[in-house]
């Protein structure tokens, strides 16, 4: 059967949704199914700033970061009023199939929406965060570490240099994904994160022995989320508490932008056509994904409502290798 199938990027951009789209619309248009871009994700769905895309729509867009179907978070779409115009608008273009790039606030929407629109639904895991359940690593999560540890390189430079402590606020909401690699693989002296408990005296007292030791500078990577707060108050507090001067860098939406890395491209290329492979089964209400190589498919509740786990080994090691 010819399908209509309709594209949106959703809540935070992040990179290797361009690869996604490019590779989801591309499978479909070898199937002869006709394809729609539906511009600035939820909202534009409600108000219907959709375009039917080709194979040229798609050109030169593999490398770029951001998403040319632009993205939103929109508040309206939470309503069923929103819900109830957005499937009319599909309705009206005999569109069948939905595929949504985006994070947990994303697929949120998606389950809800498919009580209400008799269509298929079928989600592509987009965010920086990396902290969905049902894929080891989410699309744009290696772009932005890649980012997160060049910043942490620089800054060891200027550390060294001037034997400073510095500490470097990482994005990734309620998660330390990319706090984690990021104190892995930049070589991080400490780290707060959302989802281990750190005791500010402690991670003051060690600071200091390893001044002692004949340690001259420091990095503390603070993950968004953590339970002490911004980088600035912990470097506030931990000033009260040693009596040294501490440098704070706020890394932000740098993390966001940029070309993917290959590994970004790569995985938003598998997801994207392995989207169209299930909605050509008839698949509908999950999320495709990638768990320990395997291509994978997860009902939208347990996106969010169960938990993947950090790395234990690298948390267990994180502590130890830094000394
Ligand atoms: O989910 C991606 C993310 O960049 C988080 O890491 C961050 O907490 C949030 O989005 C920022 O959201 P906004 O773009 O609305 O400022």
């Amino acid at each position: 059967m010819k399908k209509k199938i309709a594209i949106l990027t959703s809540g935070g951009d992040s990179p290797g949704m361009n690869a996604a789209i490019r590779s989801a619309a591309r499978l479909a248009i070898q199937r002869e199914w006709k394809v729609y871009g539906v511009f600035r994700g939820y909202s534009g769905l409600i108000n219907g700033q959709i375009e039917e895309l080709g194979l040229r729509s798609v050109s030169n867009i593999i490398q770029r970061g951001g998403t040319i179907l632009r993205t939103s978070r929109c508040k309206e779409f939470e309503t069923k009023k929103g819900m109830q115009k957005a499937a009319g608008v599909l309705d009206s273009l005999h569109i069948d199939s939905l595929i949504l790039i985006g994070g947990n606030g994303t697929f949120r929407g998606g389950e809800e929406f498919g009580q209400i629109w008799k269509g298929q639904l079928i989600g592509i895991p987009g965010t920086i965060d990396n902290d969905i359940f049902g894929s080891d690593n989410t699309i744009g999560f290696h772009t932005a570490v890649t980012t997160a540890v060049e910043a942490l390189d620089k800054i060891r430079d200027t550390a060294e240099a001037h034997e400073r402590m510095f500490l470097v606020e990482v994005m990734g909401r309620q998660a330390g994904y990319i706090a984690l690699a990021t104190v892995i693989a930049g070589g991080a002296e400490e780290f707060f994160i959302p989802e281990i408990h750190q005791d500010l005296a402690d991670v003051a007292e060690r600071l200091s022995k390893n001044k002692k030791r004949g340690k001259t500078s420091s990095i503390i990577v603070v993950a968004e989320g953590n339970e002490h707060g911004s980088a600035l108050e912990i470097a506030e507090r931990l000033k009260k508490m040693t009596g040294n001067e501490y440098r704070v860098t706020v890394l932000g939406y740098v993390q966001r932008g940029g070309a993917p890395v290959p590994e970004d491209r790569i995985l938003a290329t598998k997801l994207g056509a392995y989207a169209i492979d299930m909605l050509a089964d008839g698949v509908t209400g999950v999320m495709v994904g990638e768990v320990k190589g395997a291509l994978t498919i997860t009902a939208f509740r347990d996106t969010w409502e169960k938990k993947k786990e950090l790395d234990q080994f690298l948390l267990k090691i994180a502590p130890i290798i830094a000394l």
